[in-house]
């Protein structure tokens, strides 16, 4: 062989070289006993509409716990362990009686607190009754929706409110609403931490929402933002300040609470200031997602959707969502689970990197036996002021707003 024979340039970057995919447990776990599991437990976390309770028991998963809930004759909601305390049918077939609910195999009576109130083929309807207590969970009603708190009880905080919520012009009325943004109830098939750090992603809103997939919003909304991001007392939020056609200047602010609050002014920019809805992203298990909102508008005004195309979501074809993608097919198509080793982020996902940061120390912070941000006993230090919204106006005028 002689030297001069010009090397081959070997191709690199190939699939074939890519590493052991590598999940970042931190951010995607949700179980009792993991780390992160533990943290999303010392907060409240919405589940289910009101009227989903009622006489009729109904499973429902939060947080990778099956659970069963039920609205006991006195109108109280319980949530409790699906498998009886006593050999462990379960209460999905219980009947729901005034005090309580009944599992169906030998007849013992539960409260909503777990307490057995009656064992009829015990003597006397049991003795030792106390003795026995059914698994259960605390929950609390909000505006019509049902939260639980699945915590260790000693941690229990202060159920938190917000001020957009609690304060409602006159004409307007609060709604709770559990459709998951257009999918009609059922859970997003992915895991929620890269449906929830999407919120922090402004820069997704200028391609896919009002580029890629035709412009799904307004106007308003079309040109690229200049993008700031900075650090709450418990979150993140984003600037995107943009100046219209008319000259007026466009201040939106959205924001992230720990751990799982997303506060997004309407799109659509309707309205003038404070964003008009909260929405929880809940972790129904590793691997579904649903999201929970409960806004506020004028008295019987229809919630506006995105459009694709002229459509809605669930009335497009296979080949139209690969032409006109949404969240839902953006952040479905991270995986069941994103891969973080296969990420490579940039400097737009500086929200993402710094959610990600804050949301990991707090997950330390509970590893460590602290309390993480924003959980408090003080119902009076419960309360949040929203900033997020959309400001518009004067620049000077609207940009202290949020
Ligand atoms: S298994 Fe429920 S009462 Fe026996
Ligand atoms: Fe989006």
């Amino acid at each position: 062989m002689s030297g001069t024979e010009t090397p081959v340039e070997i191709d690199t970057g190939t699939a074939y070289e890519l590493g052991p995919a590598e999940i970042d447990a931190d951010l995607i776990e949700v179980e009792r006993g993991t780390p992160t599991g533990e943290m999303l437990r010392r907060y409240w976390h919405p589940f289910a509409v009101s009227t989903d309770a009622d006489d009729t028991p109904r499973a429902v998963r939060v947080l990778g716990e099956d659970l069963i809930l039920f609205r006991d004759g006195r109108g109280r909601a319980g949530l409790v362990h699906p498998r009886c305390c006593h050999r462990g049918t379960t209460l999905y077939y219980g009947k729901v009686e005034g005090e309580g609910i009944r599992c169906c195999y030998h007849g013992w009576l539960f409260d909503t607190e777990g307490r057995t109130l009656d064992m009829p083929c015990e003597p006397e309807g049991g003795r030792r009754k106390e003795r026995y207590r059914q698994p259960w969970y605390p929950v609390q009603e909000y505006h019509g929706m049902i939260f639980t708190y699945m915590g260790p009880p000693r941690d229990r905080p202060a159920f938190p409110r917000y001020d957009v919520l609690d304060n409602v012009p006159d004409g307007w009325e609060v709604v709770a609403d559990g459709n998951n943004i257009g999918l009609e109830g059922d859970p997003t098939p992915c895991n929620w931490f890269q449906t929830h750090e999407n919120v922090m992603d402004p820069f997704h809103v200028f391609v896919l929402h009002a580029g890629f997939s035709g412009n799904q919003f307004v106007a308003e909304m079309a040109d690229i933002p200049d993008v700031s991001w900075h650090y709450t007392g418990q979150g993140v939020k984003s600037h995107q300040d943009r100046v219209l056609d008319d000259g007026r200047f466009f201040h939106r602010v959205t924001e992230v609470v720990i751990p799982n609050v997303r506060i997004v002014a309407s799109p659509f920019v309707e309205f003038d200031g404070p964003a008009t809805s909260i929405a929880w992203t809940l972790p129904i298990s590793r691997t579904e997602t649903k999201i929970f909102t409960i806004l506020t508008r004028p008295i019987g005004q229809t919630r506006r959707r995105a459009l694709y195309d002229g459509k809605r979501w669930n009335e497009l074809t296979e080949a139209e969502h690969q032409r006109y993608p949404g969240d839902y097919e953006a952040q479905v198509g991270q995986g069941a689970v994103t891969v973080h080793s296969e990420e490579n982020l940039a400097g737009s996902d500086k929200g993402v990197t710094m959610f990600r940061h804050l949301f990991r120390s707090q997950v330390k912070a509970v590893a460590d036996g602290r309390s993480p941000v924003g959980v408090t006993t003080d119902a009076e230090q419960a309360r949040f002021e929203v900033r997020a919204g959309n400001y518009i106006g004067r620049r000077d005028d609207v940009i202290d707003l949020g």
